[in-house]
């Protein structure tokens, strides 16, 4: 693939939106075709089954069809955007990927990891992102920033204690993976976060 893959990822109230606007902005300035996507979601039929995943309608879905419908989002995101993307050369800035699956329906839902990898085998191979940006707060800080953005969705819904093993998830990927991770202390004023962001985004 010619061009890069960055991801960002944490758990609900990291501040994801407005620290990917800032990074797609870097990323410009600094002269990249940057294509910014998000899953799930980023085509028709993936934000389709997006709609399905975080309806509260479906609360208690069972966690096998809700990783399921994760992949089967992601397969379609990979072969109509991602990777045609990456082969133009183009960089594709991507809020959430693969890491929210192992510390979602891994971490929070308990599903054995060795089953997801069979999945992450299936539907994208030996492909990784080359660079994943971890958002870290606390996450009684986190699901309060959350909470005051109204109607809470079905992963939203969730208890703290759900959350606690999202992050723990998240902070013990970053721990095995140092050269492919950088984690982002998020609680900090959003100048200092940004600041962080722009120094590691420099090296890169
Ligand atoms: P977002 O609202 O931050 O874009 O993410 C939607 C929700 O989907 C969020 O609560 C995390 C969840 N999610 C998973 O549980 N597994 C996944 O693989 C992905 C990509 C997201």
């Amino acid at each position: 693939m010619k061009g890069k893959f960055i991801t960002v990822e944490g758990i609900e109230g990291v501040g994801k939106t407005t620290n990917i606007d800032f990074i797609h902005q870097q990323l410009q300035v600094a002269g990249r075709d940057v294509v910014l996507t998000r899953e799930p979601g980023g085509t028709p039929l993936a934000e389709a089954i997006r709609g399905l995943l975080l309806d509260p309608a479906y609360t208690g879905m069972d966690s096998t069809c809700e990783l399921q419908l994760m992949f089967a989002a992601r397969a379609e995101h990979l072969a109509r955007v991602v990777w045609p993307a990456l082969e133009q050369g183009q960089w594709v800035l991507c809020d959430r990927f693969t890491d929210a699956t192992y510390a979602y329906q891994g971490g929070g839902r308990g599903i054995d990891s060795g089953v997801i990898a069979r999945l992450e085998e299936l539907v994208q191979g030996d492909f990784r992102p080359d660079l994943t940006l971890l958002l870290d707060v606390p996450v009684e800080i986190g699901l309060a920033r959350a909470g005051k953005r109204g109607a809470l969705d079905r992963f939203e819904q969730e208890k703290v204690a759900f959350f606690e093993r999202v992050r723990n998830a998240y902070l013990e990927m970053a721990q095995r993976s140092p050269d492919r991770y950088r984690v982002i202390d998020a609680s900090l004023p959003l100048n200092d976060v940004q600041n962080q962001i722009a120094a590691i985004l420099s090296t890169y």
